[in-house]
């Protein structure tokens, strides 16, 4: 079977040359140019749930492939007249989305997926609990601030997130595991501090609380999106691939057809 890994994709971002049609068509033909099985999203398809949802439907429609995401802070971003909580609601009965649906491919392969959330921990120590809640640093704010608004604090969310997943692993236990999350859940995927700005966003960019499941359950792939990296490296037998698309601001090219190539991920089981 062979899964494509792809996240980060953005498609509704203002400043790009490429419309949402644009990305399904390149991602389509990267599909089935690759005979991808199935497709998993590691989050922050858009800013709007809508748009991620129609973009997940139109994609599979394309294509004739299952395809299972997570949402990514962005896909949260809250339009009027929502809470977070409703938008939250949205995902998990979405039927593609992987939050308390973990997909069991066969007796000895199945997907996890969540979200997962950032817990401060990332952070550099010099900065206090209080000041990181705030998101603002150096002029700036943390959108994620701005845009949603969960009823309970960033590490209690990524408690309550990962309970969620372990719960999740119990359910699949026997079989490898390919998890999936849209936050980092490895420090080598942060940003490299000492960094001027990274010292103190990293907070906002990765959880500990994942830590002991790499040694609890037989994870063999770990899946993750949301720094805008596209690197993989393996550790204890694991492999952890991030597998980004990000902004065309960060792109080496202009050609997005060339970009997605160079990020698109496949993992063979
Ligand atoms: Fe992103």
């Amino acid at each position: 079977m062979k899964i494509g890994i792809i996240a980060d994709l953005h498609i509704d971002r203002i400043r790009t040359e490429y419309t949402i049609e644009d990305f399904r068509q390149v991602l389509s033909r990267e599909i089935l140019g690759r005979n991808i099985d199935l497709l998993l999203i590691a989050g922050d398809i858009s800013n709007d749930y809508r748009t991620t949802s129609d973009f997940i439907q139109s994609l599979m429609e394309s294509t004739d492939i299952d395809i299972r995401f997570v949402p990514g802070n962005h896909d949260y971003w809250q339009p009027e007249g929502i809470s977070s909580t409703e938008v939250y609601r949205f995902y998990k009965e979405h039927p593609q989305c992987l939050i308390e649906s973990p997909l069991i491919l066969d007796d000895d392969w199945a997907i996890v997926g969540h979200s997962g959330w950032y817990d401060y921990s990332y952070a550099d120590p010099r900065f206090t609990l209080e000041k990181l809640a705030s998101g603002k640093f150096y002029g700036g704010t943390w959108q994620d601030k701005v845009r949603i608004d969960w009823p309970v604090d960033d590490p209690e969310l990524s408690r309550t997130f990962a309970e969620s997943v372990q719960k999740d692993l119990e359910t699949v236990k026997d079989r490898n595991v390919i998890l999936m999350t849209h936050v980092v859940t490895h420090h080598r995927f942060t940003v490299p501090t000492p960094h001027r700005l990274f010292d103190f966003y990293n907070a906002f960019i990765g959880t500990s609380d994942f830590d002991t499941f790499y040694k609890d359950y037989p994870i063999r792939y770990s899946i993750m999106g949301h720094v805008h990296f596209r690197h993989q490296f393996e550790e204890d037998g694991i492999r952890y691939i991030c597998p980004c698309l990000g902004y065309q601001r960060e792109w080496r090219t202009d050609d997005l057809t060339a970009e997605v190539r160079n990020t698109f991920r496949v993992v063979e089981i």
